[in-house]
């Protein structure tokens, strides 16, 4: 079976898919970011384009609900002069029956260079990209709650521009663990860019049972976990992956793991608030701490199209291909 790691990178080394932060080193993040930088500065300009992709194709497959993900990943296709299909699956023919590598092949025939796809199903992104023809490129926008890699990088992107030295940084991820896989990617890249130390905290009906094997410590508390953060990162409950009762009620949930102003006053003072959204709430955050001075939730949003931008340049206009 082909693993991950040797699927993302083809035979010169360079990356061909993005499918995980898994089996990427701390040269290939720094490089993503430190080319971000520049993209992100493009955003004051008057004219947010360059003729980078010019020629190229890329379709947004997404079988899952998205706001943040489709819309900038179609931005950053666009700001980089690609075409850019938007599929809408509610409309295509898989609600009538063909399958996914159907689909695929079909579009494959339209000449596509570059497929992001979103999925329920943890894997879809990697079968897709075992399956494309030569020379097609997939990232993956999310797939069950194996990996959100793009959000993971935006959000180190986000740390990096605030706190700048990871090997300083205490990050604490609070919430619902288990479903996560923006947690999953976020802990592998953070642990890849040494962070001095990764800290969940979360009731333990939301942990996953091999935890401890994530180099990670453990929390149950806000008030014992908080103390000494630098970077708080929130979680949603993802209600739409949970099978069962795992909490009393959301009403408790934020009794006990809602962020709060005076919760994070536990935390450094100059402690930063991540949320990678859709945010809820009253649910895991309260309006003050979302809306407040240390929250910087609306500039991970801003910072996605500048990693998405660097991403998808890298992949398809790889360092030493000269364009025009
Ligand atoms: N963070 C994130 O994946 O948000 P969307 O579901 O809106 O894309």
């Amino acid at each position: 079976m082909t693993t991950t790691d040797s699927l993302q990178f083809n035979s010169d080394h360079q990356l061909q898919h993005l499918l995980s932060i898994e089996g990427l080193d701390q040269r290939l993040l720094t490089e993503i970011m430190d080319n971000a930088e520049s993209f992100a500065s493009l955003a004051n300009q008057p004219v947010k384009k360059y003729p980078i992709l010019r020629g190229k194709t890329v379709v947004n497959l997404f079988f899952e609900n998205s706001t943040r993900t489709r819309t900038t990943f179609e931005l950053a296709a666009k700001r980089l002069s690609a075409d850019v299909i938007n599929m809408n699956i509610a409309t295509s023919a898989t609600s009538k029956g063909e399958s996914l590598l159907d689909t695929i092949r079909n579009l494959e025939a339209m000449h596509v260079d570059m497929f992001v796809i979103r999925h329920a199903l943890s894997g879809a992104a990697h079968f897709i990209a075992q399956h494309v023809a030569p020379g097609i490129s997939v990232i993956n926008a999310g797939d069950g709650n194996h990996a959100h890699p793009t959000q993971a990088l935006l959000d180190m992107f986000t740390i990096r521009r605030h706190k700048n030295d990871f090997s300083s940084l205490r990050i604490a991820i609070i919430g619902d663990i288990l479903h996560s896989r923006v947690a999953r990617s976020q802990i592998q890249a953070l642990s890849i860019l040494g962070a001095k130390e990764i800290r969940v905290i979360a009731p333990k009906t939301l942990l996953p049972i091999e935890v401890n094997a994530l180099g990670v410590s453990v929390s149950h508390t806000l008030e014992e976990g908080l103390q000494d953060i630098d970077v708080v990162i929130m979680l949603r409950l993802q209600k739409e992956r949970m099978s069962g009762a795992l909490l009393p009620s959301e009403s408790e949930y934020f009794n006990c793991f809602g962020l709060t102003q005076e919760k994070l006053a536990i935390a450094k003072p100059d402690a930063i608030v991540m949320h990678p959204g859709p945010i809820n709430r009253g649910v895991e955050i309260s309006s003050e701490v979302a809306d407040g001075p240390q929250s910087v939730i609306l500039q991970q949003v801003s910072y996605g199209i500048a990693i998405r931008m660097a991403i998808m340049s890298l992949i398809l206009q790889p360092p030493g291909r000269h364009h025009t």
